[in-house]
């Protein structure tokens, strides 16, 4: 590493804050990325709120003892159940969380019937209430819940016979009857190809870029932005290689 307190630290349960550091990359070219996914843990989306935030605790100081200017949450579940806690923890450090885009679909799609996928435990914390609760006036929101998506993403298997299963006895009942879908996970964007399979054109959100252009705001205000070269590491808490090599895999597709 050169300087580490230039590093942008991201992380995820697994590989599907990938999609949000895909975003980072395209919005800030110039700065220094360390990615971890936490996929020895992953799914957190099925885990009680306390053990997601004894994890996010553990994975901060990890990543905070490497040296990094800033933290994204780039999952919506340790969002909803842990980013207060890590903003009450680490004070000094610029936080940025995810969480499922329904402004941006209220916004887009104003009186509109918007689905939102997301695990479990995104849609069950109060966070998600309040953040429904804020749009309930300009569009009506249908929960689902897809608890298992996440692992299919995190075994490789994003695009399979599997995905497509299960993601048809969700969406099925839907199909024409939704003007958008938000994808409140960060994994879900990584099968999105299944998705367009079993629901056409209906469009798909997600909230990458609202974090990405947070995460720049928020390193302009402080004088923090690096002038270059990028650069890109990524770790991973599975002993097993293959999720590294996923994860590069991901980045690149
Ligand atoms: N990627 C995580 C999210 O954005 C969830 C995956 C999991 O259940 O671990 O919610």
């Amino acid at each position: 590493m050169a300087n580490p307190s230039d590093y942008i630290a991201i992380f995820d349960s697994g590989v599907g804050g990938i999609s949000v550091l895909k975003q980072l990359v395209k919005q800030l070219p110039n700065e220094r990325f360390l990615y971890f996914g936490d996929s020895a843990n992953a799914p957190y989306g099925t885990r009680p709120a306390k053990e997601i935030q004894q994890l996010c605790i553990h994975v901060a100081e990890k990543l905070i003892a490497q040296g990094i200017k800033a933290l994204v949450v780039a999952c919506n579940t340790a969002t909803a159940a842990a980013v207060e806690l890590l903003r009450q923890r680490y004070s000094d450090l610029i936080i940025v969380g995810i969480e499922p885009a329904i402004k941006l679909a209220a916004d887009t799609y104003p009186g509109g019937r918007v689905g939102v996928m997301a695990t479990p435990v995104t849609l069950q914390e109060e966070k998600f209430r309040l953040l429904a609760q804020r749009c309930a006036d300009r569009c009506s929101i249908v929960t689902l819940s897809a608890p298992g998506l996440a692992d299919l993403v995190e075994a490789g298997k994003g695009n399979s016979e599997e995905s497509e299963a299960l993601i048809r006895a969700l969406l099925e009942p839907w199909v024409g009857k939704l003007d958008a879908v938000v994808l409140g996970c960060t994994h879900y964007p990584f099968v999105t190809k299944t998705l367009k399979k079993v629901l056409g054109d209906t469009p798909l959100l997600d909230g990458s870029l609202g974090t990405a252009q947070e995460t720049r705001r928020q390193l302009e205000r402080r004088g923090l932005l690096h002038e270059g070269p990028g650069e890109i590491i990524i770790q991973n808490s599975s002993l097993d290689p293959s999720l590294l090599r996923l994860s590069w895999e991901l980045l690149e597709e």
